[in-house]
């Protein structure tokens, strides 16, 4: 390929590309599939690296640099980022409307209202078009230069096509939808990190990362709401709205044009109702003056703008008396600190109670019993004590003391070197044992329906169960437990039905249900589809767990422990002769699985003819092999179809075995 015949493509494929963006970022109704996608920037990848220098800076491949931002500069902003005087009431909007109607005396105005997304502000400079820098707000007038990080931003355009504009800013919020916001936390959770408390925050912390990989990989959002083009003819901000719409930016689409503040207050209302059913966090509404000539008669004084407002929503905090610190015990053994408060309504229900996290958080807040606090309901998560309120401290009040035995088997607490969290070590704690129990009867785990909290206490009491394999020796104590007075015969034996029934659960759901810490579900599924059975899992070294791709050490040091413990073992034993299930199905069918293939990793690339890529998958997997996405030593071999990329250039390199599709239809055919 000629130099120009490779300019011509690259763009091409970019502009194919950022189309592809705007339509699944932007406009949710994406057009092509995730492997058409790729196959575009692979190919895209591929033509940078063999003509350099036709490599530009708007280039989608870009967006996932991998570079590490070694520290953000300032950038200084070309018209500084105002901020808005904050109205908690209808008469405080009609205070501010009549300030309005005073400056404009007889002009007539309208108003334009929008949401007040509770994100980052950030501002994008464009130049010819494309994307230069991108910055946080900062002190409003010179904030952190944090292009790098505002690039792996899909719905945000690299650059522009439309001629009508050269150089410009847009401004808008940086956001994480609520759903994408719990995603990541599970995520956290999945990998043992720690969990963030509010999108906002996580969307501020996200944007500074200094490694904009995972930046890339969290769903980052934006809402445009500002353009400054230069141009005179662009008269009023519905205008600047539709312009960016024009130029593809994302815009939300809940706005309203208001003839006076009656149909403002209307509109505040009606937003604060839905408020709840949005998929993003807003805190209010933003009401602005529509016409740039009466702005900019209005002005701004010191830091806001005379022509803008915000009406914020009664706050989802509130204060309340701390009344007691109790501790939990979680099935692990963790100690968590509760807050019992005083109830209070706030934003919908009655809060009785808040997370206190963990001990160091209330050494730090120096939360006290007795005191005063600020608590808040967040979206989605439990509502935390935010802090405490001095001046209401009582004069005897003193230092909360942590506790250093578990509150319900009265062992000596451990806090293991580096960690913040407290544990009960004793394994046969009641607390430990009832959170395992209620664990592995869970809907996620075996699916034991009539087994719930209250029962399993009196099981436990009554010396029934000690432990899982306990469960399944209920039916030999069928008289026992009819005896129970609020049991009946119906419940009892549908009870035992359920029991027999959780035997059929597969491996992976077994292996979560037994609650070795750091096992998620996700976890559990490739532990189950990677060893195949509890005994190759067990005699599994530390190394070759974590060698399962997206294992880390801290799981794989916890599962490796909980096979050298002699009591779990026992456990097990005792549970496979009860017969649950303690192979995968896969490895269970020896009739499928294909030398070839056995206990071999491929990796995928390019272009089949006659194969989907999931049908080659799910072929290589049922046939005992596995797949993974990226080429190393261990690869053993490489399926290559029509324009493979760099995966191909690497697997040459170490020296992988290359298969064409036909090979690998004779490998399976054999
Ligand atoms: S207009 C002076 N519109 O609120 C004009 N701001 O307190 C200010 N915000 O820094 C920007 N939603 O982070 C505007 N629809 C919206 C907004 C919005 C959220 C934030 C933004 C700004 C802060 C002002």
């Amino acid at each position: 390929m000629t130099s120009t015949e490779a300019a011509k493509k690259i763009e091409v494929l970019k502009k194919k590309i950022s189309d592809a963006d705007y339509k699944y970022y932007t406009l949710a109704s994406p057009d092509i599939d995730d492997y058409k996608y790729d196959l575009m920037m692979k190919e895209l990848e591929k033509l940078e690296k063999e003509f350099p220098e036709l490599r530009t800076d708007d280039s989608p491949t870009n967006r996932v640099s991998g570079e590490p931002t070694k520290s953000f500069g300032t950038i200084q902003h070309q018209i500084p980022m105002l901020s808005l005087s904050n109205t908690y009431n209808f008469d405080e909007l009609v205070e501010f409307d009549n300030r309005i109607k005073n400056i404009l005396e007889d002009r007539k105005y309208e108003y334009v209202c929008e949401l007040k997304f509770d994100g980052i502000a950030i501002s994008l400079i464009y130049k010819n078009r494309k994307l230069v820098t991108g910055a946080t707000r900062g002190d409003g007038v010179k904030g952190d230069d944090v292009t790098q990080n505002i690039k792996t931003i899909r719905s945000i355009p690299l650059s522009v096509n439309d001629r009508s504009v050269t150089d410009f800013e847009v401004r808008g919020e940086v956001f994480f939808r609520k759903d994408d916001f719990i995603k990541i936390n599970e995520e956290q959770e999945f990998k043992g990190e720690k969990i963030f408390a509010n999108a906002r925050n996580t969307a501020a912390g996200t944007l500074k990362l200094k490694n904009s990989a995972i930046v890339a990989s969290r769903p980052l959002n934006l809402f445009s709401y500002f353009i400054h083009t230069g141009d005179k003819n662009l008269k009023s901000h519905l205008e600047s709205i539709k312009l960016l719409e024009k130029l593809k930016f994302p815009v939300n689409t809940n706005y309203r044009k208001a003839a006076d503040i009656e149909e403002v207050r209307k509109f505040c209302d009606e937003v604060e109702k839905m408020r709840d059913e949005l998929p993003y966090e807003i805190d209010g509404v933003v009401v602005k003056v529509n016409s740039f000539e009466q702005q900019d008669i209005l002005g701004s004084v010191s830091k806001s703008p005379r022509w803008a407002v915000a009406y914020k929503f009664k706050a989802k905090e509130t204060e309340t008396k701390l009344n007691r610190i109790y501790t939990q015990v979680g099935r692990t053994g963790t100690i968590t600190p509760v807050a019992d408060l005083q109830p209070v309504f706030l934003a919908g229900s009655t809060i009785s109670r808040a997370t206190l996290h963990n001990f160091d958080e209330i050494k730090r807040k120096d939360i006290r019993e007795g005191d005063y606090v600020m608590i808040e309901k967040g979206g989605d998560v439990i509502p935390k004590v935010l802090s405490v309120n001095l001046k209401r401290r009582s004069n005897n009040s003193r230092p909360y003391k942590m506790p250093d035995k578990c509150p319900v088997c009265n062992t000596k607490l451990i806090n293991p070197e580096g960690e913040v969290y407290y544990y009960c070590p004793n394994y046969d704690c009641p607390a430990q044992v009832q959170g395992r129990i209620e664990h592995f009867v869970h809907r996620n785990a075996m699916e034991i329906e009539g087994l719930g909290e209250s029962i399993i206490e009196i099981f436990l009491e009554k010396g029934f169960i000690k432990n899982y394999a306990d469960i399944y020796r209920l039916k030999e104590r069928r008289d026992e437990l009819i005896s129970i007075e609020r049991f009946g015969d119906k419940s009892i034996e549908n009870l035992l039905k359920a029991i027999e029934d959780s035997k059929s659960k597969p491996f992976d759901k077994v292996l979560f249900a037994l609650g070795i810490r750091h096992v998620g579900e996700r976890t559990a599924k490739l532990l189950s589809k990677n060893f195949g059975s509890i005994d190759k899992l067990s005699n599994a070294t530390e190394e070759e767990i974590v060698g399962v791709h997206e294992i880390g050490p801290k799981i794989a040091e916890s599962v490796s422990g909980f096979f050298k413990d002699r009591k779990n073992i026992e456990l097990i034993n005792d549970l496979k002769k009860a017969g649950l299930q303690f192979e995968s199905e896969k490895s269970k069918d020896p009739g499928r699985i294909n030398e070839n293939f056995n206990n071999k990793t491929f990796v995928l690339t390019g272009t089949l003819e006659n194969y989907k890529r999931d049908d080659a998958q799910k072929i290589i997997e049922d046939l005992g092999g596995r797949v993974s996405s990226s080429v190393s030593k261990k690869t053993d071999y490489v399926l290559a179809g029509a324009e493979a990329g760099s995966k191909l250039e690497k697997a040459n390199s170490l020296g992988v075995k290359v298969l064409t599709e036909k090979e690998f239809v004779e490998m399976f055919k054999e």
